[in-house]
């Protein structure tokens, strides 16, 4: 089975969030069970630098814009590069201007990224053709649209090729005037309530899912949210008519990247599983942060986007109540502005006892979740959430809130669990600084009272598996479902 994935964003090449993280891994994961992944993404200079040995496999006119597209085969993935200097040649951020704001033309940029999968797909392109075209998010949410109008058109007629439109978050959905209709290179008719029409504008992630074949989203629960007012970002209605081919499938984490033993980023390797062998981390850590040196302090990291979707806006209040009972907080994050500058002053408020790293780095990403005693995740929403994963998995333990991927990735530590063996964090709802406080509450008193019942939770937690395994063997099901229905309807 040969699988494109069309993505804005890919790590190790260029990653702001968890999209990255699981375009990049996914394929590998995919490739055990016998599927064959090809990565479509934009030539952003980081990808040219990455890879640097390429060679041209087609020039083409996507809409308008002369376009060379690149075969690469670098850290052990396929590329397509899409080289369309204009559009992606600019440092930094994917989506974003040094000041922070949306590039003015990104609906050309990523309308362009899904003219050009929608043309493989259809054959249009002699080098690849895949059997399925995997879109993540809105970035590649016209994808399936394009076919559909092509086809409509008469201007194919190769057999169609399966969309899966993969939602990782619903509360970006790519929406642009009416006026730009024309200029994305679609027909009248498909500014329609039947298709990219959303609200007045173009949504392309809406079209995605109005013209997918299938639609996937990254946990079972975002899956049920997704279908409710609550958490349907204007688009519940459709979700609720395509529920039957709407499923959740989790995310993982690749544990190659992902092992405390030899993670590059941790200061004192350990094993997976090993509560104690972790602990000189945690002095490292203080160290780093300039924190108090105190081995008795219960330290809370947080690794996260600083957004309201994080909940990240409710800790300058409530830092003063976090900060009790000798307890200590790490933030690394960057993102809103308003949050980073309160975040900053309270920097100066706490000596000793907080800390934050403005910005973005992978090695803390990394050494933060293998020191500190706890994570805390206090999402509004969630899809998935990878630090949980990392958490789990590098032994500190996730106090999160009870919604989404980390609902299903996170069993509370309610006397019961405890008792049975299969806690392993702790989780609180709605989200709100008392129901934050009372969960941060409830970690430190278990780790202060009952510290083998806190390494217990550790212990459980590292041996959940939170690795690709499972959940890619959930993807290549749905594959050989949608392949097996497309063979049959083409007979
Ligand atoms: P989202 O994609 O919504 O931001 P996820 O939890 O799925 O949330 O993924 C976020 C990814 O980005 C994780 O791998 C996390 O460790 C990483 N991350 C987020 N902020 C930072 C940061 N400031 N520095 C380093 N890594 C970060
Ligand atoms: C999004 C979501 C996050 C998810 C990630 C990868 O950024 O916010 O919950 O883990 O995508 O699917």
């Amino acid at each position: 089975v040969r699988l494109l994935s069309v993505t804005a964003e890919m790590f190790p090449f260029v990653k702001t969030g968890g999209l990255g993280d699981v375009a990049g891994s996914l394929p590998p994961a995919l490739a055990r069970y016998g599927v064959d992944v090809t990565t479509l993404l934009p030539g952003y200079p980081a990808v040219m630098a990455a890879a640097r040995e390429r060679h041209v496999v087609a020039h083409a006119s996507v809409l308008g814009h002369h376009a060379l597209l690149w075969s690469a085969h670098v850290a052990g993935v396929d590329l397509l590069i899409l080289d369309i200097p204009e559009l992606y040649d600019r440092p930094g951020n994917p989506y974003l201007c040094a000041e922070g704001r949306d590039w003015p033309d990104n609906g050309i940029r990523f309308a362009a990224l899904s003219r050009m999968a929608a043309d493989m797909a259809q054959g249009r392109v002699e080098h690849y053709r895949p059997d399925l075209v995997q879109a993540h998010d809105w970035q590649a949410g016209l994808t399936a649209a394009y076919i559909h109008h092509d086809r409509r058109a008469g201007a194919v007629d190769a057999p169609r090729v399966p969309v899966i439109q993969t939602i990782h978050n619903l509360a970006f959905q790519g929406r642009f005037p009416a006026e730009c209709l024309a200029r994305f290179g679609l027909p009248p008719e498909a500014f329609s309530v039947e298709g990219c029409e959303c609200y007045g504008a173009i949504s392309f992630l809406k079209a995605g899912l109005y013209h997918a074949d299938r639609i996937t989203t990254v946990s079972a629960t975002y899956a049920q949210e997704i279908q409710t007012p609550e958490g349907g970002m204007g688009l519940d209605g459709l979700l609720r008519r395509r529920a039957d081919r709407l499923e959740g499938i989790l995310n993982g984490i690749s544990t190659d990247i992902w092992n405390p033993a030899s993670d590059p980023a941790v200061h004192f390797p350990y094993m997976v599983g090993d509560t104690v062998g972790r602990t000189p981390n945690k002095r490292a850590l203080q160290a780093e942060f300039a924190l108090a040196p105190d081995p008795d302090a219960f330290v809370i990291g947080i690794v996260s986007r600083l957004t309201e979707q994080k909940g990240m806006d409710l800790l300058p209040a409530i830092m003063e109540r976090l900060l009790a009972g000798n307890t200590q907080v790490i933030v690394v994050g960057e993102g809103d502005r308003g949050i980073e500058r309160g975040l900053a002053a309270l920097h100066r408020r706490y000596p000793g006892r907080f800390a934050c790293h403005i910005g973005y780095s992978e090695a803390l990403g990394h050494r933060v979740p293998s020191a500190a005693d706890a994570l805390l995740i206090p999402s509004r929403f969630e899809p998935c959430g990878l630090t949980q994963l990392g958490a789990l998995h590098y032994g500190a333990v996730p106090v999160a809130s009870r919604v989404g991927g980390l609902a299903d990735t996170i069993v509370d530590a309610n006397p019961a669990a405890i008792a049975n063996r299969v806690a392993t964090g702790f989780l609180f709802s709605p989200v709100g600084a008392d129901t934050l406080l009372a969960a941060v509450g409830r970690a430190r008193a278990l780790y202060r009272r009952n510290r083998p019942a806190w390494r217990q939770l550790q212990a459980n937690g590292a041996a959940c598996d939170v690795s690709w395994n499972e959940n890619a063997a959930q993807y290549v099901a749905l594959f050989a479902d949608m392949l097996g229905v497309a063979a049959h309807a083409s007979t």
